[in-house]
């Protein structure tokens, strides 16, 4: 991204020596979907579309937020006591959230910073703006204040943002990939210990595209919230009667066992959709071992169908592009992130994605009414300074 320094000198009339340009990437799922808050094993990757951050410390209390995306905020302005969530500030609430908690956790933040954002990632396309955003912040403050915090910390700290000063109750894994990706590598991640490991991602020939359905996910932080309702509900009535602390630790065999206890059948099958997701992230890590791209593509599709029947967060749209894509000449394809409109996957040969962004753009848009986008990404390091 060229010319953000720039942008800084025009947004704020001055840039020093001490200006400083940082990116946090977002993030893609490639398969373990709603089962980072149920102890699971998830497979993603960050991402070169992100947040990229311009700053410059004041010596007085006082903050200063702008971003590229969000010009008709203009400059936002609050000050090291006044940083409660106001709808105002609509998505300079992630950086105040952040800068928030850390003064709750004593760190010693007594000057504020002037700061300019520009994010290449669609809004509410499910592939993590906000996370992306909330670790920009944690990491210029890491630095700024010399709080020397890891990035496993700030990952945590800045989940803790989101489920308690957003209200959005999202799992680590967002979080925890954007704070420790790694250059062409996916991050299996066990969310039971935040163990993650980096592994190469890709089969020779074939490519990931993500496709956006440019469907805005209205609904998703009330219905993400209701699903981890129903999860902690159903963990609840397996704990009568096995030993658990995560939905992710029971077999297929030992859920269907405790099926008669379930009064609900919607309840059990969001358990089943936890225990089953699991099971084939397992299967995804092996296939990717042994590269059997048709393995881990098949894994895909069966993700998708559970979290369409089981889990109920697809919809329309994301099931059109999903089943256009495999018609056209994906080999496996899925809805990632959150679900419920936003971003999918599909594993492409790589000679054919360009006939694939055509065939499934023009399918998809004569069945919703909708043009749809594609992205051709790179997996890409964790957040960090960056040269402009
Ligand atoms: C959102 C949340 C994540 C995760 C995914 C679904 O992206 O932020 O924690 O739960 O949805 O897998």
């Amino acid at each position: 991204m060229r010319n953000l320094r720039e942008k800084f000198h025009k947004i704020y009339s001055y840039l020093t020596s001490e200006t400083k340009t940082y990116f946090s990437p977002g993030r893609v799922n490639l398969i373990g979907e709603h089962i980072d808050y149920n102890g699971g094993l998830v497979f993603p990757a960050a991402i070169d579309l992100g947040t990229y951050g311009v700053v410059n410390a004041r010596t007085d209390r006082f903050f200063r937020f702008y971003s590229l995306n969000f010009t008709e905020d203009g400059i936002i302005e609050t000050d090291i006591d006044h940083l409660e969530f106001e709808k105002k500030h609509n998505w300079a609430n992630y950086v105040k959230g952040i800068i928030s908690e850390l003064i709750t956790r004593k760190y010693k933040i007594e000057h504020g910073f002037d700061l300019l954002v520009y994010g290449t990632l669609p809004t509410a396309s499910g592939l993590s703006s906000s996370a992306s955003l909330e670790l920009l912040t944690a990491w210029i403050c890491n630095e700024m204040y010399q709080l020397n915090l890891s990035r496993e910390y700030l990952a945590l700290l800045s989940q803790h943002v989101e489920n308690n000063y957003m209200g959005m109750h999202c799992g680590i894994m967002d979080q925890l990939v954007i704070a420790k990706g790694s250059k062409n590598r996916a991050l299996l991640m066990n969310t039971a210990t935040l163990k993650t490991t980096a592994v190469p991602a890709s089969f020779e020939g074939y490519e990931w595209v993500i496709m956006n359905t440019n469907y805005p996910r209205k609904t998703t932080d009330s219905k993400y919230n209701e699903r981890r309702r129903e999860c902690d509900l159903a963990l609840s009535i397996i704990k009568k009667y096995k030993k658990v602390d995560y939905l992710c630790e029971l077999s297929e065999n030992d859920l269907i066992k405790l099926k008669p206890h379930f009064d609900d059948l919607k309840i059990f099958n969001r358990a089943y959709h936890a225990v089953t997701e699991q099971a084939r992230t397992l299967q995804s890590k092996t296939a990717m071992e042994n590269n059997q791209p048709q393995v881990f593509a098949d894994l895909l599709i069966a993700s998708h169908e559970s979290l369409k029947n089981n889990y109920e967060v697809t919809g329309f749209q994301l099931d059109t592009i999903v089943y256009s894509a495999i018609k056209h000449g994906a080999i496996g394809a899925r809805v990632t992130g959150a679900g419920f409109g936003g971003c999918a996957i599909a594993l492409v040969p790589k000679k054919d994605v360009q006939k694939f962004h055509t065939l499934v753009g023009n399918d998809y848009h004569a069945k919703t009414g909708l043009k749809a986008s594609f992205y051709d990404v790179t997996f890409v390091n964790g957040v960090d300074s960056y040269v402009d």
